[in-house]
């Protein structure tokens, strides 16, 4: 397998989709406005943690493509949870790519705690072949959730995948603990804005 020739395609999409997204964050800022965006980063999956994935996924190499739906991975963090959605929403009008698929954690958190928007989208790379369509996901999270999250996942690589049973019952309060946090400081923004508001009247 040609690892170079196979990621290429991936490697442009994530480079230009990060200029894409940070591009929108640069649109609030011009316009003095609460950017919706704090911070975007984005990675091409290691061709290790893709080989993991495809043997626990049983995916056979030539499937790689349609199978491992974060090759090419996106996130977009947010300072407050209505943020996200106004993020979901720009994502569903724009017309540079399809989504294919949208999962919500945040109204339905994972067991472990997880919270995140995630969205699959089908994006076209432009190659010296022509037209090539790859998979994408785009993670759009909180701050308090990447917090956990980036947490988590190193915990869950020290121990291997094996996180003994009270450390994740931790985790998992520990999670709900980081959504009070969300929760609270958008009571916050919006007490401000509406005595903003009367303020303006
Ligand atoms: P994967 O086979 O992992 O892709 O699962 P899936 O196809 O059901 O996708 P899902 O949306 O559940 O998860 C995809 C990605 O979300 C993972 O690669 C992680 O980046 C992130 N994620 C999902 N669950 C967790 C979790 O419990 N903890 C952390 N830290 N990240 C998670
Ligand atoms: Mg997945």
């Amino acid at each position: 397998m040609n690892w170079d020739m196979f990621l290429a395609p991936y490697n442009q999409a994530v480079d230009e989709l990060k200029v894409k997204l940070r591009g929108m964050r640069a649109q609030y800022e011009y316009g003095s406005m609460h950017s919706p965006i704090e911070f975007v980063t984005g990675r091409v999956k290691p061709i290790k943690s893709i080989l993991s994935k495809a043997k626990k996924k049983q995916t056979p190499h030539n499937h790689l493509e349609y199978e491992i739906q974060d090759i090419a991975g996106l996130r977009v963090v947010c300072q407050f949870v209505d943020d996200i959605y106004t993020v979901v929403d720009m994502l569903r009008r724009r017309k540079d790519f399809e989504i294919i698929e949208e999962k919500d954690y945040i109204t339905k958190k994972k067991d472990s705690g997880y919270r995140s928007f995630h969205v699959i989208i089908e994006y076209p790379v432009e190659t010296i072949h022509g037209e090539k369509m790859l998979l994408a996901e785009i993670q759009i999270r909180t701050l308090a959730m990447n917090f956990w999250a980036t947490n988590e996942h190193s915990l869950n690589y020290k121990y291997s995948g094996q996180i003994p049973i009270d450390v994740q019952s931790r985790l998992k309060r520990a999670s709900e603990a980081a959504f009070q946090l969300d929760e609270e400081m958008s009571k916050i923004r919006n007490e401000i804005q509406e005595a903003q508001a009367i303020f303006r009247h």
